[in-house]
């Protein structure tokens, strides 16, 4: 189908035909059109939601701040900031975990390709199931005070190379990229762009809850609760960012 056409990319060819077309054809370039842009926009606020969530969580955990700090301040001070580099930071990425952990209440979504018997629930061929992260990421059974904000828990448990228990256990453990035999494709990339954006923001700035909101929707969201009401930090450069 693209043949037929001039297009920059896979993306344009999506977004040019999403309102054109006829019959069968509009309807399948329709859905692939909002599978790209729901993937993309989905990626994007999730990783959005991700910094502002760690980075506000660490403001208002000083002891934690401090400890992300001291090891980003006990890099070598002419070190690349590469991906190697970055994923030393195991107090940064325990504090990533643990935000994403508490907030992570989006919904995955998955239809059912034939009549199936779900925990005594008769299911016909058809039927779109959506199971909230929130039950694995808040479960006492699974996390001990699972509503407290507390990074340092992932220190005593088995985790990989982002300090994140398995993704793909049995039992679900972390479900904030999903859970399971299908996964956030953009896992590892996501991780690269917390830490890439997180590291110069604690770095060289303080930082201050200025508004903090009402609540956090929880329920069903495409992927991070959001906030509801203001959340605003203020900021400040940072006279001398200490150096170890
Ligand atoms: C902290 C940031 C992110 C979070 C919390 C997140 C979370 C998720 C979740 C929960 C899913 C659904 C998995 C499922 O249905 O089984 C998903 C799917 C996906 N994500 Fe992410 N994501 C993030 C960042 C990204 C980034 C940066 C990219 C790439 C640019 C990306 C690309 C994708 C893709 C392609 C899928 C669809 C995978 C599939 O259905 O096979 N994500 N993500």
């Amino acid at each position: 189908m693209a043949d037929r056409g001039e297009h920059d990319d896979f993306l344009q060819f999506a977004i040019d035909h999403m309102s054109s077309g006829e019959g069968a054809e509009k309807d399948d370039i329709r859905w692939l059109g909002l599978r790209v842009l729901g993937t993309i926009f989905g990626a994007h606020t999730n990783t959005a939601m991700s910094v502002a969530s760690t980075l506000s969580d660490l403001v208002e955990h000083p002891e934690a701040l401090a400890r992300v700090r001291a090891e980003i301040a006990a890099l070598p001070a002419d070190a690349p900031m590469d991906l190697a580099a970055m994923r030393t930071l195991v107090h940064l990425h325990r504090a990533i975990n643990e935000s994403m952990r508490l907030r992570s209440n989006g919904g995955l979504w998955r239809m059912a390709m034939c009549d199936l018997d779900l925990g005594g629930y008769k299911l016909p061929k058809g039927t779109v199931v959506g199971a909230s992260m929130g039950l694995v990421n808040l479960d006492p059974a699974r996390y001990d005070g699972s509503h407290e904000y507390r990074p340092a828990r992932f220190e005593a448990m088995a985790t990989d190379n982002y300090q994140s228990p398995s993704v793909g256990s049995t039992p679900l453990q972390f479900g904030a990229f999903g859970t399971g035999r299908n996964l956030c494709s953009g896992r590892p990339l996501a991780y690269a762009m917390l830490a890439a954006i997180l590291v110069p923001l604690l770095r060289d700035y303080e930082w201050e809850v200025v508004a903090r909101p009402r609540r956090w929707f929880t329920l069903l969201t495409g992927g991070l609760s959001r906030p509801i009401g203001g959340l605003t930090l203020r900021y400040r450069r940072r006279a001398s960012p200490p150096r170890a």
